[in-house]
């Protein structure tokens, strides 16, 4: 079967407007702005606030804006993938939620729970569906309201998360642009470090589980600090190799942001110039699936078509991997 190219033809991306700064935080637990910034990066944080609002309702914004800049009409649109691990309800999917709050009357979707790299994981699985010749529009969102599941008594993870969104719209191409190469990871003995213990079928929710603070975010970070530089210099490396390519192909890193110095690791660790590595972490803190489209809605500006774009995250799982794009707009 001969495949086609599954091209980015547009991003968008949407934040709330509610701010949560480290000078906020250091009024609710034992911390400081100084360690904050020096430890993570991390200046300010948005949280979606109101009642009834949901990690949907941010991908309503994003996507309808998505949309219009790409000028795609609702009854064009036939599947949404959405990354998300705080998804609207257990049941059903958010990307259900989403087609019925926009009217995608064509469109199905389904939601994909891969942490943090959830979004180079939904990417991959959708450009599946391009490629093949399957489906000629599809939507991938990555978002977070990580408000809703952080522990704000518990300082090792309520500085670092925030809430936001991004989409991409993917369509065919003859082109030899578009998401060109992914090598995905996975090893489920990292769980250990990175977890919400109960809510699922192994701890439902009960009173117990609620006086124990297990729906929250719980995270050893140390090991996953380690775990996320290796495992990331690692899938790029696999990456580039496989496709012939040197760190000097590559115009521009687009790295989850969860750590301004995991992020500085990799891109030292690569011997990759700063200034080609995509940086937000400052306004937005980690928002898990949001961060990576995130980015790419910031600098899109900046993308030129045929730049060698490389994503790579890192997350709960552990999940982690890289993914090369090669830009598909922009002059
Ligand atoms: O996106 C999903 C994947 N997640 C990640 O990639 C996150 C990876 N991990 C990290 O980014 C970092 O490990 C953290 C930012 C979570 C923590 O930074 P760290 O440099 O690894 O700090 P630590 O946990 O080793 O703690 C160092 C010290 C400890 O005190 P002692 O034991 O040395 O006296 C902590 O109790 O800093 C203390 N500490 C804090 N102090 C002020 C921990 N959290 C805070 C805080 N404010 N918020």
């Amino acid at each position: 079967m001969t495949l086609l190219n599954a091209a980015i033809t547009g991003v968008q991306g949407w934040v709330p407007e509610d701010v949560l700064t480290n000078k906020d935080l250091e009024g609710m637990v034992e911390t400081n702005d100084e360690w904050i910034r020096s430890r993570t990066g991390i200046v300010e944080r948005r949280i979606l606030k109101g009642e009834n609002k949901a990690t949907s309702d941010m991908a309503v914004h994003a996507v309808e804006a998505l949309l219009k800049k790409t000028g795609t009409r609702k009854d064009e649109v036939e599947l949404v993938v959405f990354a998300t691990v705080t998804p609207d309800m257990v049941m059903p999917d958010t990307a259900n939620t989403l087609c019925d709050k926009l009217g995608l009357k064509n469109a199905y979707g389904f939601d994909l729970k891969a942490a943090c790299s959830g979004f180079i994981y939904a990417l991959t699985v959708g450009a599946q569906f391009i490629q093949t010749g399957m489906h000629k529009k599809v939507i991938v969102v990555g978002a977070d309201k990580m408000s809703s599941i952080i522990d704000y008594t518990d300082r090792a993870t309520c500085i670092i998360f925030g809430d936001g969104c991004g989409a991409v719209m993917l369509e065919p191409t003859e082109e030899a642009v578009g998401v060109r190469d992914s090598v995905l990871k996975g090893d489920g003995s990292g769980r250990q470090f990175l977890r919400i213990e109960a809510g699922g079928s192994l701890k439902p929710a009960s009173a117990e589980t609620v006086e124990n603070r297990s729906h929250f975010v719980f995270q050893d970070g140390r090991p996953v600090f380690k775990s996320a530089v290796r495992g990331m210099i690692g899938a790029i490396k696999e990456l580039l190799e496989r496709n012939n390519l040197s760190k000097d192909d590559i115009q521009w890193l687009i790295p989850h942001q969860a750590n301004k110095r995991i992020i500085n690791s990799v891109a030292d660790g690569m011997d990759f110039p700063r200034e080609k590595v995509t940086v937000n972490i400052h306004k937005y803190g980690n928002t898990t699936a949001g961060t990576i489209p995130l980015c790419m809605w910031e600098w899109e500006d900046r993308f030129k078509k045929g730049d060698n774009i490389v994503l790579t995250a890192f997350g709960g799982g552990f999940t982690w991997g890289a993914v090369l794009i090669k830009w598909a707009y922009g002059e």
